[in-house]
């Protein structure tokens, strides 16, 4: 029999967390030491900190840190009193827990298509997808781009909205001539610290941003069992706290973020230009109201799949975000949706390749990626 052969690293990465640290190793390491020996591991002062830092950048008055981007969302909807027989309108493109959280609180995920340009959500459909059961939005700021908050606020004035920012740490977007952050505008805002985010911890974190006094305390319950005071519970919440090690590495690495921000920024408009001749390609496209942040370089491609199979064998890191809406999973069948229902996140579903657009990817990583798919499409590298 012949020896499996060894696993192979690729050339350029989706994203290379390791390149990142070597950039941050004695900041990171000196956080962490700390943490280490001051033997405090669950909220504490440095997460209180944090909270502090994330409400600063997203010009809010609060901030409440959690478990993940997921609790995030289910706090955020049990915050706004989501629960059994409630409707709560978002769209299919995008990750599994903006519709999950909304099923797990015991209400019904209603499904409207998105804007194809941005992959967000159409402010007029959710409008009009509005019953005397919607409790909540949750507009998605998919890829990095903040969605149209403002008009899904405008045109739903009684229903609150949750932004889902998970993609958005630090994005901005223009309303009104004012530079708004993203979750600033929403109710609440919720964020995830997952790795692979752009600010992203070692391991899982999750923050919560609102404006709102009271809700912001009822979140703070939320996240300790429903109380404030050690084992008495107003109401019924969860155990969703955010680690101290999680809070130290991301204090730690939010000095970083507008630069890795700008970088991601820099490396996208190479590649946007450097495609601007391959018509089978389609480049992401930003409203001249947003600010991204770039947290997935998205294109839309013909012949997606054969693509990708090419540049993993160049050895080129891609991924599918996302290759079944929510509305087609199997999980959701209940809700009666059916192939058709939302045609605009189907098309993207099979059409959308995530190429790498890390801050630390170098210009000949860059120029790997853009021979390769030029080649692919037959066209000489420029
Ligand atoms: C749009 C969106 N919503 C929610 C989440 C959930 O965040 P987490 O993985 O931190 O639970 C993610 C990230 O994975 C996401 O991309």
């Amino acid at each position: 029999m012949a020896a499996a052969a060894p696993p192979t690293t690729p050339a350029v990465p989706l994203l290379d967390l390791k390149a990142q640290y070597a950039t941050i190793k004695d900041a990171i390491d000196a956080a962490v030491r700390d943490v280490v020996e001051n033997q405090t591991f669950i909220l504490g002062p440095a997460v209180e900190r944090l909270e502090k830092a994330l409400a600063e950048l997203s010009h809010t008055r609060y901030a409440i840190a959690c478990a993940s981007g997921t609790d995030a969302l289910l706090l955020a909807l049990r915050a706004v009193d989501v629960g059994y027989g409630d409707e709560v309108i978002t769209t299919p493109f995008t990750f599994f827990a903006t519709a999950g959280t909304v099923h797990n609180v015991g209400a019904r995920p209603v499904f409207v298509d998105i804007d194809p340009r941005t992959y967000n959500i159409v402010p007029e459909a959710a409008a009009a997808a509005v019953t005397s059961k919607t409790k909540a939005v949750i507009p998605v700021d998919l890829f990095g781009q903040i969605a149209a908050i403002e008009d899904v606020a405008r045109l739903m004035p009684n229903v609150p909205v949750i932004e889902d920012a998970a993609q958005t740490i630090g994005a901005a977007r223009k309303i009104d001539g004012e530079t708004r952050m993203a979750g600033e505008v929403a109710t609440i805002g919720t964020f995830s610290f997952y790795p692979s985010k752009n600010l992203g911890a070692y391991g899982d974190g999750g923050m919560i941003v609102t404006q709102n006094e009271r809700l912001a305390l009822t979140l703070r319950k939320l996240r300790t069992h429903g109380g404030l005071r050690t084992y008495h519970h107003d109401i019924v919440g969860f155990n969703s706290r955010l680690d101290t090690m999680q809070a130290a590495v991301l204090q730690a690495k939010l000095p970083f973020l507008e630069g890795w921000s700008a970088k991601r920024r820099a490396n996208a408009e190479y590649y946007t230009a450097a495609l601007g001749d391959v018509a089978e390609v389609g480049t992401p496209y930003v409203e001249p109201a947003n600010t991204c942040i770039f947290n997935q370089y998205t294109l839309r491609c013909e012949r997606r799949d054969e693509l990708q199979a090419y540049l993993k064998e160049q050895g080129i890191g891609t991924a599918i975000y996302y290759p079944l809406p929510l509305h087609l999973q199997p999980c959701f069948s209940y809700l009666g949706y059916k192939e058709g229902s939302c045609p605009e996140s189907e098309k993207a579903a099979k059409e959308v390749l995530s190429i790498p657009v890390f801050p630390e990817l170098t210009r000949s990583q860059q120029d790997r990626v853009l021979g390769a798919i030029r080649a692919f499409y037959g066209r000489r590298s420029s």
